[in-house]
């Protein structure tokens, strides 16, 4: 299991990131989806492939990170191999590279977002085949070197159910066995992490965080209530 580096992020997720499968983090902008992405690469000790579709993986925010950790940021940073593909199609050729690309020194995989150029393209034909592909391509990697993949995914507003909705849902669901929601909660810059499904935790937890210059930490408030599973919904924007 990877570490989230969040105590209780960590147990909800029943110990971490686990190895072997995608696990699903999707959230509206700034709920600190790339920020819990970094933080595990940053903890995984080994050589993290990042996939960056949004430009949202900053040098200066991991080298703040680490310092903040008390890791050296050059190291870090140098443990990053960084791909970024400007379209799907250059997307397809990164993700489908890394079967050659990751080897044992690897701890993590991360592609953020998986779907930010699939949303621009969405009117093509066989884009969606295209998607399911490339996941079943990274569940091959995560399966082959038993290591953690995060895909990230954005939300959209879906007007039959009435509220945000993982893009693409059903062709990342149907391969991301572990999936974590991220909420901003009203005003400040409290987060919600609620897993919405897991392959052997109970659907709905959910635990408090924040953001800060270490990365994703403990909100500490009382949770007692959420351990029963109180799943809010519709406060993601
Ligand atoms: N040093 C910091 N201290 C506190 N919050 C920060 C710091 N750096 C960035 N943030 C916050 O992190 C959020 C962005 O997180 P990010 O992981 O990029 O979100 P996402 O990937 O979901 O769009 C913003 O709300 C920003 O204000
Ligand atoms: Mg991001």
């Amino acid at each position: 299991m990877l570490t989230t580096g969040v105590e209780s992020l960590d147990e909800l997720l029943g110990g971490g990131f686990a190895p072997g499968v995608l696990t699903q983090v999707y959230g509206s902008f700034a709920t600190g989806k790339t920020t819990l992405a970094v933080q595990a690469a940053l903890l995984s000790g080994g050589k993290v492939a990042y996939v960056d579709t949004e430009g949202g993986f900053s040098p200066e925010r991991l080298a703040q990170m680490s310092k903040a950790r008390g890791l050296n940021p050059e190291e870090s940073l140098g443990r990053f191999l960084l791909f970024i593909p400007m379209d799907f199609k250059e997307q397809r050729r990164v993700i489908g590279g890394l079967k050659r690309v990751i080897n044992r020194e690897f701890s993590l995989v991360v592609v953020d977002s998986i779907t930010a150029h699939y949303r621009v393209e969405e009117s093509r034909r066989n884009l969606t085949a295209d998607l399911g592909r490339q996941l079943q391509t990274l569940l091959w990697v995560a399966r082959k070197h038993d290591i953690p993949i995060i895909v990230i995914n954005q939300v959209h507003y879906d007007s039959r159910a009435g509220r945000m909705k993982p893009v693409a849902e059903h062709t990342l669901n149907y391969r991301c066995k572990d999936i974590l929601r991220l909420d901003k909660l009203n005003g400040g810059g409290m987060r919600a992490a609620v897993l919405e499904r897991h392959r052997f935790r109970p659907e709905g937890g959910m635990v408090y965080l924040r953001i800060t210059e270490k990365g994703i930490e403990d909100a500490f408030i009382d949770q007692g209530q959420n351990q029963a599973g109180q799943t809010p919904r519709g406060i993601s924007s």
